[in-house]
């Protein structure tokens, strides 16, 4: 045993070395600090730039009365899997609104994004297929890859005509798999260009749209939705409830027979608890607003120019992105936490994301924006980031700009 606990101080101090270590922090996000923007921890209020809580949806306050009413009516857990009695008429809804909601026949609920990734993956793709992936798509749907046995081969970020490539490479490729807003970097995949190559080549197209649902397209519908794809060009699409919507949990929306195969044979769906009907209940008030109250898009799109454009004026150099997500590529790892630790120390929160879940060499500040933002808090974050740049470069631990 002395042998097995020495190797794993060793495994620590390897990620100590490589400045990779995570660190857990106790935080909250409340209604009575009076903002959805604002994050306490260790007694100091923050401003929250790394949440995906875009809309600012998670403190609407109807749809915390929604969650309370519904556990009054239905108690908080739902007891068991769907397929033995847990699903319950808030479900039911949810999947039918859900459905709706995304131009869809049917949609099926499942605990988490990262579940229903491995669901879908593991049942459309088989041990002797070939699964083509976006290089820089989310680990849940390289996990779900690997699980379903098939092999994986990834293609160039957001390139069609590489995937096309790939496309034509493996006969027996059987699904394309492509975020449609990518999580670390804020872009958008090729949706129309993938879905005609999919189409021509019989391949099912999995579009994880976890940070497209709500923020773009029109009501919030996606990224799908923005350039019109109907379900026979993007036949299993996944959606998140968990972020723009402020909720939990994550549905696949498809065709009948697409959405009734999943039921049948999807582990992650078949053999877990079904999410509580409660946070069923509170998502669909979430949906309602998400739709009807536009103008928590605009705000957004707005502190997303804001942001840009303070950028740019200032030479800080932001990865192309018109969403919600808007990193700060700086490369090291030690200077990216630098910097996340300066505006820490200015009140500010950011996400400091480093290998292996970004690519090596490209550890970032990942700056995410929300509706619940006003424009100063935009202008500090800015003049905290020129700020620490400065001190970074006068230090010598960033090399100055060409
Ligand atoms: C692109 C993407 N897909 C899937 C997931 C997983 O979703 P969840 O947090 O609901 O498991 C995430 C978020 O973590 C994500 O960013």
């Amino acid at each position: 045993m002395r042998r097995r606990t020495d190797a794993l101080g060793a495994l620590l101090a390897d990620i100590d070395q490589q400045q990779r270590r995570r660190v857990q922090r106790v935080s909250s996000r409340s209604p009575r600090l009076g903002s959805a923007a604002i994050s306490e921890i260790d007694g100091r209020q923050l401003v929250n730039f790394c949440s995906n809580d875009y809309l600012g949806l998670s403190q609407h306050p109807d749809v915390i009365a929604a969650l309370r009413d519904a556990a009054t009516e239905h108690g908080v857990g739902s007891g068991a899997a769907h397929l033995l009695g847990g699903h319950s008429s808030e479900h039911q809804k949810l999947e039918c609104e859900l459905a709706a909601f995304t131009g869809r026949e049917r949609a099926l609920l499942f605990s988490t994004g990262y579940m229903a990734n491995l669901a879908a993956v593991c049942s459309f793709a088989g041990r002797e297929e070939v699964v083509l992936q976006d290089r820089l798509n989310h680990a849940s749907l390289i996990d779900g890859a690997t699980l379903s046995g098939a092999r994986l081969v990834r293609y160039q970020h957001a390139d069609a005509a590489a995937a096309l490539e790939r496309i034509q490479t493996h006969k027996n490729a059987c699904m394309l798999a492509t975020d449609g807003v990518f999580s670390m970097d804020g872009d958008i995949a090729p949706l129309a260009e993938l879905a005609s190559a999919c189409a021509a080549h019989e391949l099912w197209l999995l579009v994880d749209d976890a940070h497209g649902l709500g923020v773009v397209g029109p009501e919030g519908r996606g990224s799908v939705a923005a350039v019109g794809l109907d379900s026979a060009q993007v036949p299993l699409l996944m959606g998140t409830l968990g972020k723009a919507l402020g909720c939990f949990g994550a549905f696949i929306a498809g065709d009948e027979n697409v959405i009734e195969v999943l039921l049948q044979r999807s582990r992650p769906y078949i053999y877990t608890t079904a999410l509580p009907p409660a946070l069923a209940a509170a998502t669909r008030v979430a949906l309602r607003r998400c739709q009807d109250e536009g103008w928590r898009r605009e705000r957004l799109q707005t502190n997303i120019a804001r942001l840009r454009s303070n950028a740019l004026q200032a030479g800080i150099q932001l990865s192309p992105s018109n969403t919600a997500i808007q990193p700060l590529i700086v490369g090291d790892s030690g200077v990216a936490l630098a910097l996340g630790n300066h505006l820490a120390a200015a009140g500010f929160l950011v996400g400091v994301t480093r290998p292996p879940t970004v690519p090596t060499g490209s550890a970032r500040l990942r700056i995410t924006l929300s509706a619940m933002h006003d424009a100063a808090q935009i202008d500090a974050l800015t003049a905290a980031l020129a700020d620490g740049l400065r001190t970074l470069r006068d230090n010598a631990s960033i090399p100055a700009a060409p």
